[in-house]
């Protein structure tokens, strides 16, 4: 934990009130996705570590979404018509001393970051913002296109979030309606001098849609050389017993009659563990449990999910995602998907999974209703190559 000033607390308010134009996606920008996870969520986590409270400003109509997403312990206020608009709406709920501001954009900033802007602050800072080296050169033009004068390199900065402030500085510098892009400029208009720290690659902004690619890069390496794919399917006869239990997607299903079998016959569990087997070279179902391994024998679709995932973990892989397609006339899958998926999700410790399911139209042994068969595919990432 950060030593800060007794009894003093931090707030960060997260403008995550724009609708992310640039982007040019169909949500709000704080509501798009990468690497698994919104802007938003990202975001949140990242700062989290440092933060006493945590105060969300979302787009207007969209606040309940957010609040799901973020749980109980964020506090979600509808944002304004202007960035500094949202950011006033939130400061009015903060209770700490100092106050970090921090674009929902820049969701890839660490609590490293933001650690060295509090212990500015609590050096006695009134304001602080991370800065970069500017790459470029930057030039000042008029109106029409013509350069009015050229700033020595050397001698700019890019500004970045969490900008980090004492309370009653931020709540004077806001306490006129301006608006500004920046919350500092608000400060520097006041003469309060604002102290400028060490800014990180990690808190680019996410504006263009090629922003979201970096982002992903940064986040997890350049996966292209790195990324495995594998595939995995398994298939049972429907049984002639009625009493026997119709396990499925992590499932019992209640009034179906299950398939042969010595395990539970999770014909969804067992394609996924063959297709991360297989991803990750480490053969497939039969070589992992088979009889070299009698403990496994009975084991349940989650619990060989579990131990499959704790294998290629320990081999040094982490899942992207999953896919499984459940081939069959019965159960019917629609109805009971989302809990199917939450199912499979946890055996795999929250492993982005989906499922599709298909009827043959008649033909085979599905279409027969003679059994069920699935068909899994995965994406694993080497871990030890992200950075
Ligand atoms: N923001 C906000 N309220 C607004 C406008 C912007 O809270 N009325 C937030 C954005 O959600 C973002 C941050 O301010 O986290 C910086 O703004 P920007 O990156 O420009 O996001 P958008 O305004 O959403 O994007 P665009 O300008 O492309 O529409
Ligand atoms: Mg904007």
């Amino acid at each position: 934990m950060r030593s800060l000033l007794p009894n003093s607390s931090v707030t960060v308010i997260i403008p995550a009130g724009g609708s992310g134009e640039r982007l040019g996606a169909a949500l709000p920008k704080a509501l798009v996705a990468f690497a698994g996870r919104t802007l938003i969520e990202h975001c949140v986590s990242n700062i989290a570590p440092i933060a006493n409270q945590i105060i969300v400003a979302a787009p207007s109509g969209y606040e309940d979404q957010f609040r799901a997403l973020l749980g109980d312990d964020v506090l979600v206020v509808t944002g304004g018509v202007t960035r500094a608009d949202s950011v006033r709406a939130a400061l009015a709920h903060s209770t700490s001393d100092f106050i970090l501001v921090h674009d929902a954009a820049r969701s890839l900033a660490s609590s490293d970051l933001a650690g060295r802007v509090i212990d500015a602050l609590v050096a006695g800072e009134k304001a602080v913002i991370p800065v970069l080296p500017v790459i470029d050169t930057i030039k000042e033009i008029n109106s029409n296109g013509y350069v009015l004068s050229t700033h020595k390199r050397s001698d700019l900065r890019a500004v970045q979030t969490p900008q980090g402030f004492d309370a009653a500085t931020l709540k004077e510098a806001h306490a006129s309606s301006r608006d500004a892009t920046d919350d500092a400029a608000l400060v520097e208009a006041m003469n309060i001098p604002v102290k400028t720290v060490e800014g990180e690659e990690r808190a680019l902004k996410i504006t263009l849609p090629a922003d979201l690619a970096t982002a992903q890069r940064v986040l997890l390496g350049d996966q292209s050389a790195d990324i495995r794919v594998g595939v995995g399917t398994d298939a049972h006869a429907f049984s002639a017993d009625p009493s026997r239990e119709m396990w499925l997607a992590g499932l019992l299903w209640p009034h179906e009659i299950g398939v042969d079998g010595h395990s539970d016959g999770d014909v969804a569990a067992h394609a996924i563990c063959d297709a991360l087997f297989s991803a990750a070279q480490l053969g497939d179902l039969g070589s992992n449990y088979g009889v070299a391994e009698p403990e496994w024998a009975g084991a349940s679709g989650a619990k060989l999910l579990q131990e499959t995932l704790r294998r290629i973990t320990a081999a040094g892989f982490a899942i992207n995602n999953v896919s499984v397609q459940i081939v069959g006339n019965r159960p019917k899958i629609g109805p009971r998907r989302a809990e199917a998926i939450a199912a499979l999700s946890r055996a795999l410790a929250d492993a982005p999974v989906s499922i599709s399911a298909t009827t043959t139209d008649g033909l085979g042994f599905t279409g027969e209703g003679k059994g069920i068969s699935a068909i899994a595919s995965v994406l694993l990432t080497a871990t030890d190559r992200i950075s």
